[in-house]
């Protein structure tokens, strides 16, 4: 009895020393290039999902129309051809990227199809034109889903400069205000670059990456001139001028 219990402890011991030894896995060790690139990859998807919606917004006001045809599966689909056209390549496949990556990629498509389906008598009531079923609002619902999804692991948001910010969820962290109103502000900064770093957030540190947005002339009809008056949703204008940084998309990676 004994010596078979001291056999099986050294079975034991040679079995873990051989995981030990064993090479660890290219996901486990991201270079902060790779971490760039799956925040970045996933931030591009995540406004190519809010473009499409935007794409579509007369569609989802038309009060003649029920049925928008807009299913969780469309969208998903459309927002493969617009990440196509943004990143002016195809989404990865399978584990491209790593197994990270591809657990990001499934969980924001799913996310996708997920808002869509929760969303359907919204969009499809009919005799109603204007429903409020915009981009932005849209956004925050797929941000949730999506950081719920990757559970500590990832997170998204769509947030604003500290002025601009109309959704009080949407406020900017620390570090999100310090890039915007430093990094972003700077004269001379690449027009739409985005900039990431290691850095605290409030659920722990990790790789951080955000892009900025600026305002087109169809985002002014809501967030232009006259600052203070009310837009077709009711809310009050920010007063935001053309080109003027508008909002940006954080991502993090956490360690
Ligand atoms: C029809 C009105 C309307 C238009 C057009 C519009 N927005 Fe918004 N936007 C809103 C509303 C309303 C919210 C708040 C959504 C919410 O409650 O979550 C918002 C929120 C946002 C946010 C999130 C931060 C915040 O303030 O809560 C950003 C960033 C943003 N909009 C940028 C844009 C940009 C850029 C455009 C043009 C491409 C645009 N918006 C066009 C109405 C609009």
């Amino acid at each position: 009895m004994f010596t078979r219990a001291i056999r099986l402890n050294l079975a034991a011991c040679l079995f873990t020393s051989a995981l030990l030894a064993s090479p660890i896995p290219a996901a486990d060790a991201l270079t902060d290039a790779d971490k760039t690139k799956v925040c970045g990859e996933m931030a591009t998807l995540f406004r190519a999902a809010r473009a499409v919606i935007s794409d579509n917004q007369e569609l989802i006001d038309d009060a003649a129309k029920g049925d928008k045809g807009l299913t969780g599966a469309v969208v998903a689909a459309k927002t493969r051809e617009k990440f196509q056209k943004m990143a002016g390549q195809p989404l990865p496949d399978g584990d491209s990227g790593g197994k990270l990556a591809a657990e990001a990629r499934a969980a924001m498509l799913a996310s996708i199809d997920d808002v869509m389906t929760a969303n359907q008598n919204w969009i499809n009531e009919q005799g109603k034109g204007f429903k409020g079923f915009l981009p932005a609002v849209f956004a925050k619902m797929l941000a949730d889903s999506f950081s719920k999804k990757m559970s500590g692991r990832m997170a998204i948001k769509l947030t604003a400069p500290k002025s601009l910010v109309r959704n009080r969820a949407n406020r900017p962290d620390e570090w999100e205000a310090k890039v915007m109103d430093t990094v972003f502000a700077a004269a001379n900064y690449p027009r739409g670059k985005e900039f990431a770093e290691q850095a605290a957030h409030k659920q722990g540190r990790g790789w951080r990456l955000i892009v900025p947005e600026y305002y087109g002339q169809s985002c002014l009809k809501c967030h232009g001139e006259p600052k203070g008056q009310r837009d077709i949703t009711g809310g009050l204008m920010e007063g935001g001028k053309l080109d003027q940084l508008g909002g940006a998309v954080s991502v993090v990676l956490f360690d």
